[in-house]
């Protein structure tokens, strides 16, 4: 059996609220996001981060649902984790985390289980900016404006760049923390974050930039907003994605023929709600099947004339931007065009060209093939392409967005 190393960080997940603002029949920690509640989603969080000591404060009566959750989430390493019975408000819950910390913990990440989407990356970067004297807290900048107001009158306006919302987890180093805690109970003074207590103590406190996904469940909208992150195509599987496009188009209709994002002076025209572009259009439905974003018919369709007659630069570009907004960057692109004409290979290095710069870049290539006479590309009476694309979540704005 290989002993793995003693963790030097522990984390105390603080789980023992009634979530009395959030309203939904259970405590907090355990209402349900998805198929998995509050809690699970915090450790999951918490056990993707770099290995720790793991103290779940739980609500009186709740610790055995908190010990299947924290088992679920831990795995293999389930003995990182064990579960503490929290108090009547939330400095006497992370006192009771304290409690159970192993002798060989020297950093103390204090956690909200409510914060449930927390980056890893973020937990992380907590810890590691905590040193022997200085606790570290993750901020946000504040975003409205803010007044200070006396009732129905407003006194006076603050400055907000003076100011930062303050997340967690929050670190400390232990030797400083603990009497902190220690004396806060002495003097039954409840501060408002583990932070304030630390500063009351005489500690110093520093920030470090925090995450929007960080962000606490408090309300039914927050909640809402959690599940609306956890539906999201950015959310889950955080590899690449591949999508498949296919579109037909019959030879007919007015002006020249419009393919692969080149005009084919002499070529006979494609009919279609735009310039018949089957190739463009077979890339679209991929791109925006890869990043789960619906379909052509959807952005670009008959409700939408402001498309109608555009050709494909217009058309990718916007599908960029549509993918950029949910988060993916473009990886790259494969189309296949079948049909008897245009005689594609001369040409196949500019339209690659064009196509590649209306996707800001992305590489795009384009295979050509007749059908042996077959079907009715084979006929003359059309063409038909598929495409392929891959796409990337962006993991760097994953840790800024929503
Ligand atoms: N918490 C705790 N023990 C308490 C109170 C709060 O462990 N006695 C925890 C909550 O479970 C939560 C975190 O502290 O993860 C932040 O508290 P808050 O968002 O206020 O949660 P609740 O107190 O449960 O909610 P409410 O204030 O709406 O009742
Ligand atoms: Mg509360």
């Amino acid at each position: 059996m290989t002993l793995l190393p003693v963790p030097h960080v522990a984390i105390i997940v603080v789980a023992a609220g009634s979530g009395t603002r959030l309203d939904a029949g259970a405590p907090k920690a355990f209402v349900g996001i998805d198929a998995r509640p509050i809690l699970r989603h915090a450790l999951d969080g918490v056990f993707a981060a770099a290995p720790a000591q793991v103290i779940v404060v739980a609500p009186a009566g709740f610790e055995g649902d908190a010990e299947t959750e924290l088992r679920a989430a831990a795995g293999s390493r389930s003995d990182l984790g064990r579960v503490v019975t929290g108090g009547g408000t939330r400095q006497q819950s992370v006192a009771a985390g304290l409690a159970a910390l192993w002798g060989d913990i020297t950093t103390v990440l204090v956690h909200d289980a409510a914060r449930a989407l927390t980056p890893p990356a973020l937990i992380d970067a907590v810890a590691a900016a905590v040193t022997d004297d200085t606790g570290i807290i993750p901020t946000l900048p504040v975003v409205d404006t803010l007044k200070k107001v006396d009732g129905g009158s407003v006194i006076a306006a603050v400055d907000r760049s003076e100011l930062a919302a303050a997340q967690t987890p929050q670190g400390f180093p232990r030797r400083y923390l603990e009497p902190a805690y220690a004396a806060a109970l002495a003097s039954n003074v409840e501060y408002t974050d583990d932070a304030a207590l630390f500063a009351a103590a005489g500690h110093a406190v520093r920030r470090i930039d925090g995450a929007a996904r960080a962000f606490k469940i408090t309300t039914p909208a927050d909640l809402a907003r959690a599940r609306h992150l956890l539906a999201s195509p950015t959310s889950g599987f955080q590899g690449p994605r591949v999508g498949i496009g296919t579109d037909v188009h019959a030879f007919g209709g007015e002006g020249s023929l419009w393919l692969a994002g080149l005009e084919w002076p002499g070529e006979e025209p494609l009919s279609g709600h735009s310039d018949g572009d089957a190739v463009a259009h077979a890339i679209v439905d991929a791109l925006l099947g890869a990043a789960g974003l619906g379909d052509i018919g959807e952005h670009f369709g008959t409700a939408h004339p402001e498309f109608a007659g555009a050709h494909a630069a217009v058309f990718l570009a916007r599908t960029r931007e549509l993918l950029t907004d949910a988060g993916f960057a473009i990886g790259n692109v494969s189309a296949q065009f079948q049909g008897n004409r245009p005689r594609f290979s001369a040409r196949r290095a500019e339209a690659e060209q064009v196509l590649s710069a209306a996707l800001g870049g992305a590489p795009v290539s384009i295979t050509a093939t007749t059908t042996d006479g077959l079907g009715f590309a084979g006929r003359g009476e059309g063409i038909s392409v598929t495409a392929v694309a891959m796409v990337v979540p962006d993991g760097s704005r994953n840790m800024t967005i929503g």
